[in-house]
């Protein structure tokens, strides 16, 4: 049963300066809502009780949104738009928040929630993936933990060209779209060990943070969750979990248009 989970937003969104010098990336509307309440929601469908989210010093408008606005509700029954007070309402799960004070890398932030997790299994989600699929895209890596219990990834097969962006792994298929993975590699230059790139979800057995403690920089001179992953492949062994279904990267501006497109389209058709 996983039932934390760690969103870690705390980076400064290089790849979309320069908006993110005021605008935390996390924030950027899908279909009127900011990309960081997809998350939430995607956790929420999975049974996730309990959310921490790692931030830095320029992203306290995700703290305000999670937050209810009395004065807003008060405005709106006022004047008569008590219709609009839910689409205000923060979700219903705990979320706190912790500071990450020096951007040292995506391993070091989730490190930040070791007493968050303690000792159990907990689920990572990646804010720049999002999927709009009804159904939330944890839940097969969860189902996975509880048929392996064992550190779960998820995959998705990439076109060559993009490998460069991501964690790609080397691995043999165990079934059907479970993977066993021998090694990752973040961001390969070249020789990728496959076409299978990390998808920005993750449930992970508590050792990761033991690893994760003493862990080089990386690539880009960051400590890298990646790293700490794949030195967990030996020891205490990592699944991945293929995904057939669509993602899109909101840090990539191409990928962002198509998520508006698809999501103004959903909201059209009164699906989502
Ligand atoms: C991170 C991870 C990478 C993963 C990617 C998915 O990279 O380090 O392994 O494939 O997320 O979005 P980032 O995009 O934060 O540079």
């Amino acid at each position: 049963m996983i039932y934390r989970a760690i969103i870690p937003a705390a980076g400064y969104g290089i790849r979309n300066l320069p908006v993110t010098k005021s605008i935390p990336k996390e924030m950027f509307p899908i279909g009127g809502r900011p990309t960081i309440e997809y998350i939430v929601e995607e956790a929420i469908l999975a049974g996730i009780t309990e959310i921490l989210i790692i931030l830095s010093r320029n992203k306290n408008e995700i703290m305000n949104y999670f937050d209810r606005s009395i004065e807003l509700e008060c405005f709106l029954t006022a004047r008569g738009k008590e219709h609009l007070i839910p689409t205000i309402t923060p979700p219903k799960v705990s979320i706190q928040y912790t500071r990450q004070h020096e951007a040292l890398g995506l391993g070091h932030a989730v490190l930040m929630g070791k007493s968050f997790a303690g000792n159990e299994p907990f689920a990572v989600l990646l804010p720049d993936q999002v999927s709009l699929q009804r159904k939330s895209m944890l839940i097969p890596l969860i189902k996975t933990y509880d048929t392996y219990s064992t550190n779960v990834i998820g995959l998705q097969h990439v076109e060559p060209a993009l490998l460069k962006n991501y964690g790609v792994v080397a691995a043999q298929r165990l079934k059907n779209r479970v993977f066993d993975i021998e090694s990752i590699v973040e961001k390969p230059k070249k020789d990728p060990p496959s076409n299978l790139a990390i998808m920005g979800r993750y449930v992970l057995r508590p050792e990761v943070f033991e690893v994760l403690k003493d862990i080089a920089p990386g690539q880009g001179g960051e400590i890298q969750l990646t790293d700490a992953l794949s030195e967990l492949c030996s020891t205490s062994g990592m699944l991945g979990y293929a995904y057939k279904e669509r993602w899109y990267d909101t840090s990539i501006e191409q990928d962002y248009l198509k998520i508006q497109k698809q999501a103004y389209l959903m909201k059209l058709h009164n699906k989502h």
